[in-house]
Order: C-alpha cells, then structure tokens, then sequence
C-alpha cells in the first residue's frame, strides 16, 4: 500500500565531523526521497531530553545527551512513500557493529552511540519530532 509520509532525520555529530552529510543525504535521495526541510544546528539539553524523552532514564542517556549537544548536526524533514520504514532500512541497525553492509550504519560505523544517523521509528515519533525540530 502507498502512503506518503515524513520523517525526522538527525545527521549526527559523529557524521558532520567525519565529512559524511553529502554521503548520507545522497542516499537518501537516490532511494527517491525528498529533503523538505533541512538546517544545521547544535542540539541543546532542553531539546536533548525532550528529543529522546522516552530515553531519559537510561543508563546510557547521559552519555548521549553530552554526545549529542557536543557539535553541530543537520535535521531533515525526509518525505516519500512509506518514508518513516524506509529510512529505517536505509540507516540500519541502531548498533552498527550489527548493522548490514549496504546500510548506512553498516557501511560507516562502529558504535551503537556514535551511529551516524537518527529515523523516527513510527508516525507517532514522526510527528512529535517534526513540530520539536521544525515548530
Ligand atoms: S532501546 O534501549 O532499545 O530503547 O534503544 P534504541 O531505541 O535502540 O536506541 C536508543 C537511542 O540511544 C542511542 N544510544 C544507545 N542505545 C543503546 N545502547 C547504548 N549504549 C546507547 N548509546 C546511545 C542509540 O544510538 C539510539 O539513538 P537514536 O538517535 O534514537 O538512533
């Protein structure tokens, strides 16, 4: 069934840092994706813990948080067909020591914190993290 979407990506400090923006961004727009919106900004705490809300009692959120608001990343609004799943598979994996080769995880990277890229995993998050990036 076609349903077109939007989703919430999170180019990751780690990425910005290593160069790979362009790389990530062709992927997606290869697939047929469309960017819709897109800035470069560094994450704060507020945004940090409202973004990752259902992480804050994590034993790992302090140190994502203190990784995420570390340096500049770039949040897109990514819309196509069934663009919330599909930018999932693309990414891969949350642990990229795990991720499949072909993915974007499973191609440049190493680590389940340092893993290049954040997906809104449902429309729900989709939406919530749309109006926290874009409001
Ligand atoms: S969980 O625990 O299954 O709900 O975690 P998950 O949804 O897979 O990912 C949560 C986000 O936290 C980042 N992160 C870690 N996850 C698991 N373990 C450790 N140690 C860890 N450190 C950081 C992980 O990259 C996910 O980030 P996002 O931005 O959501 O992809």
């Amino acid at each position: 069934m076609s349903e077109n979407q939007r989703t919430l990506v999170l180019i990751k400090p780690d990425a910005v840092e290593r160069g790979l923006v362009g790389d990530i961004i062709a992927r997606l727009e290869r697939k047929g994706l469309k960017i819709t919106a897109l800035q470069m900004r560094t994450m704060d705490s507020e945004l940090a813990e409202a973004h990752y809300e259902e992480h804050l009692n994590k034993p790992f959120f302090p140190g994502l948080k203190e990784f995420m608001t570390s340096k500049p990343l770039v949040s897109l609004i990514v819309e196509g067909d069934q663009a919330i799943s599909v930018v999932r598979l693309l990414a891969g994996a949350t642990d990229a020591r795990k991720a499949e080769p072909g993915t974007i995880r499973g191609d440049f990277g190493l680590s389940n914190q340092l893993n290049l890229i954040h997906a809104s995993d449902s429309e729900e998050s989709a939406k919530r993290e749309i109006d926290l990036w874009f409001s």
